[in-house]
């Protein structure tokens, strides 16, 4: 921790967690480090912390204390608790910067050209894993820019996906999404990039898809020929995006949903829960 603060030069925060999932966090600020001035003790906060990591730092928040950069910190919006705050960070700042604004001009490990995301009223948007971390707010973030949403996820979704706003629902246990999904503007894909080749079919002509995990994707000359856009990205902290997309939290927009939660001892049984899949939403702990 001492080495981060030497490392960043950046006016850094002491803060009480009260509750947080891997990278992110949600708590209270207790101490202020030199310099720091955009928050005050008492304030409540969320944030994903160092992502990208700085691999001699770490970037755990499993912890009850944590020192942070102040620009990746935002007030947490007062309309949600502090469990769904720290559901939020990571998940809600990668649909931000698919989808909204990518926010930063760092080099993109994933491919030679920035990604952009692309205009979304009016359009037809499929979610792939929409019943996940990432997916239900992509759901959520698409709708309100005006897409009619088509999500992909296993049947026990379906409910809460249509309440989330979908339009329509593909069970993809029962239906392969592109053997009925037709003159898509954007796939959105929040499972794994290696098996989305199959998805091109479903997408118009000058449209998109975007792949959250890329790795092991194998269509791109495919796309070249059919006029697709192939794009992807790696989430980056960035309080001021959060402070962006927190007033949809503040407003009831768009809603964190809870798989489970665990206290911080419990952290194995966490992640015992991930590993059995079809998570619904996001898993948290409590500190
Ligand atoms: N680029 C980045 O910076 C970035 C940032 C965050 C996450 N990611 C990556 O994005 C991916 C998703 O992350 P996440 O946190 O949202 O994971 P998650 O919470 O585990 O969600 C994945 C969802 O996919 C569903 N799913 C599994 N197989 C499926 C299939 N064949 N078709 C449709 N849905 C399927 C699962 O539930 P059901 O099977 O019950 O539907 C689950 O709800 C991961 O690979 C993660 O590493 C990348």
């Amino acid at each position: 921790m001492f080495d981060l603060f030497r490392l960043t030069q950046q006016p850094q925060y002491t803060l009480m967690n009260i509750a947080s999932l891997g990278t992110d966090l949600s708590g209270e600020v207790v101490a202020l480090g030199d310099g720091a001035s955009r928050f005050s003790v008492g304030d409540n906060v969320y944030a994903m912390v160092r992502f990208p990591k700085d691999l001699r730092t770490g970037n755990s928040a499993y912890a009850e204390y944590i020192r942070i950069d102040e620009n990746e910190l935002a007030l947490k919006p007062t309309g949600v608790d502090h469990v769904q705050a720290a559901g939020a960070p990571m998940s809600l700042l990668t649909v931000w910067q698919f989808l909204i604004d990518l926010g930063h001009d760092e080099p993109n490990p994933f491919q030679s050209f920035r990604h952009e995301p692309v205009p979304l009223r009016g359009k037809t948007v499929l979610v792939n894993g929409a019943g996940g971390a990432v997916g239900h707010l992509a759901v959520q973030v698409a709708k309100w820019k005006g897409a009619r949403v088509i999500a992909v996820a296993s049947g026990k979704h379906e409910s809460l996906l249509c309440d989330l706003g979908a339009e329509a629902f593909i069970d993809h246990t029962m239906t392969a999404a592109e053997d009925v999904a037709k003159h898509v503007d954007l796939v959105i894909d929040a499972v794994d990039g290696a098996n989305m080749k199959r998805f091109l079919s479903v997408i118009k002509p000058g449209g998109a898809l975007f792949l959250v995990n890329p790795m092991g994707f194998c269509g791109h000359e495919e796309a070249a020929d059919l006029g697709i856009t192939v794009s992807s990205t790696q989430v980056r902290s960035n309080g001021m995006q959060l402070a962006e997309a927190g007033r949809l939290l503040e407003d009831g927009t768009v809603r964190v949903v809870i798989d489970s939660t665990f206290a911080l001892a419990q952290a194995s049984d966490a992640h015992h829960r991930a590993s059995r899949g079809s998570i619904q939403g996001k898993i948290v702990l409590i500190a």
